[in-house]
């Protein structure tokens, strides 16, 4: 069953709310994407796998858990995906980094899919499927069905703000992933923007317009 966890600690509502403001500059814009993909990171991966090695420590052989062996994906969802990559490999550095590109018609807002390279095999990891902004849920919808076209069984996605659509839409779609939203906001305007938001992530990521 679709599970949905909505982030509650201080630093990430601080960093979103920075996040949120017109005046904040590109360059703050990244690191904020960046901090805040970490500190979901982290707790979206609570429940990573570990398994016991042998170690010596200067005193004696011990027995102590690492990170299992199977490797983890990242999965951006292209443009604003990207930001959230950095956050997310500075807790799992060897993770492998697949790329959905995807962008929204502007009138019909459905996502048309660009250009898409999964990490093989894809089907045993741990696939994190990362992008600012839940909207309509197209898009989400759209890069979960490739994911699970190509053999991804184990899915997680975190979106740092979602629109109740957005998270219904997924939840409908695909109840057996996780989801992880940083802030969960009022709702879609006719432009399918999310509202309060932040605009468009991928234009505050790039510095584009
Ligand atoms: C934005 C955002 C999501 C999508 C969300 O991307 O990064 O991918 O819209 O909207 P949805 O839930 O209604 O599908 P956009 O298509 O603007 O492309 P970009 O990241 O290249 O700017
Ligand atoms: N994509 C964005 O970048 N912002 C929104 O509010 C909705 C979709």
């Amino acid at each position: 069953m679709m599970s949905v966890s909505y982030m509650t600690h201080p630093l990430i509502r601080h960093k979103i709310t920075l996040l949120r403001k017109e005046s904040t500059s590109t360059n703050e814009f990244r690191k904020l994407v960046e901090e805040i993909a970490m500190l979901m990171g982290y707790e979206a991966l609570s429940d990573l796998e570990t398994q016991e090695i042998n170690i010596k420590t200067p005193l004696e052989e011990s027995k102590q858990p690492v990170i299992s062996g199977k490797k983890l994906a990242v999965v951006p969802i292209l443009r604003a995906g990207l930001g959230m990559v950095n956050g997310i490999l500075a807790l799992v550095p060897s993770a492998r980094v697949g790329h959905i590109g995807l962008y929204r018609d502007p009138v019909t807002h459905e996502p048309h899919e660009y250009y898409c390279k999964l990490p093989e095999p894809i089907d045993q990891r741990q696939i994190v499927v990362v992008d600012p902004m839940l909207a309509t849920g197209g898009s989400a919808v759209a890069a979960v069905d490739y994911i699970k076209e190509h053999g991804g069984q184990k899915i997680k996605f975190m979106s740092i703000i979602a629109a109740p659509k957005g998270v219904e839409t997924l939840m409908k779609a695909h109840p057996d992933i996780q989801l992880y939203v940083g802030a969960l906001d009022r709702e879609l305007d006719d432009n399918a923007y999310i509202r309060p938001g932040l605009g468009d992530a991928g234009d505050r990521i790039f510095g584009t317009k």
